[in-house]
């Protein structure tokens, strides 16, 4: 059995290492920023006040962070960070010990562990496509978030709910041998969701739980396909994304419609 957490599979991520690697030479400023983090703050710049409050669901390391740090040097916010592995969240704590501004925890951005309008702003970026249910997650964005959420996901007109089905023959932090990568009913039984989700669901889920919410999306164009493709990541050929030749973004044999989405309470 494969154990699971609100249907997430622990194979996927608990012992994952290749991910987080590149998160600490980001976060330690020896990889370049991702060019989805630079896209976060030329959004977030209209709207980041001086000693805001932010919240990074989802956050690895914190690499997040060096890019706030870049972009709003005068500034003195509050980051804080969440993940659910304690592989991520010890690494960062780490990463970050000298930056009295800086609170990492672990937790679920389907409960997260803050009172009400803790945070000004929030960010969650390439966590909800592999959510089962998005759900619980908007609705705990919102409760925690005074001014605004800026998430990063693929969004399409039409919801596809994408499985990734992992085996120990290609990926090593799961026993799952090939010949079992399904069950009997056909389910896998190590997975990754790579859901891409209709505007028309995520803004009815958003309304549902804060009526007077504004919301934006805004297609992924931020992007310097050089820099996208660039081979950092040499051991995560299957999963990194890529720029084809028709400016799409592709990570294996996905096209991923990446937007943000922004929201304003
Ligand atoms: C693809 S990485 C994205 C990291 C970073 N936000 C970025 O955009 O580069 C997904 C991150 O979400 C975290 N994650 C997965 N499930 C989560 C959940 N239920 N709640 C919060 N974070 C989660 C993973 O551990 C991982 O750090």
């Amino acid at each position: 059995m494969i154990k699971k957490k609100y249907n997430q599979c622990y194979d996927v991520s608990e012992k994952n290492k290749t991910y987080l690697q590149t998160s600490i030479k980001r976060s330690k400023g020896i990889f370049p920023e991702m060019e989805v983090a630079k896209a976060h703050m030329k959004i977030l710049k209209k709207y980041i006040k001086k000693d805001d409050a932010i919240l990074d669901a989802g956050c690895l390391t914190g690499h997040f962070y060096r890019s706030f740090l870049r972009e709003f040097k005068n500034h003195n916010l509050k980051y804080t960070g969440i993940d659910p592995w304690a592989l991520h969240i010890n690494e960062a704590k780490k990463i970050w010990s000298k930056d009295k501004n800086v609170n990492f925890k672990k937790g679920w951005v389907q409960k997260l562990p803050f009172k009400n309008n803790s945070f000004d702003i929030s960010i969650c970026s390439n966590v909800l496509t592999h959510i089962p249910s998005i759900e619980d997650p908007i609705k705990e964005l919102l409760r925690v978030t005074r001014k605004i959420i800026l998430i990063r996901t693929p969004i399409h007109k039409i919801s596809y709910r994408i499985q990734m089905v992992f085996n120990s023959k290609w990926f090593k932090f799961t026993n799952v041998h090939p010949k079992d990568e399904f069950d009997k009913k056909g389910n896998p039984r190590a997975f990754e969701y790579f859901d891409v989700h209709s505007k028309d669901y995520f803004e009815s889920l958003v309304k549902k739980y804060e009526k007077r919410a504004r919301i934006k999306f805004i297609k992924d164009n931020f992007y310097n396909k050089k820099n996208i493709n660039l081979k950092i990541e040499k051991k995560q050929k299957i999963l990194s994304t890529r720029v084809n030749s028709e400016g799409d973004q592709v990570a294996d044999l996905l096209i991923i419609p990446n937007h943000f989405v922004l929201i304003k309470k």
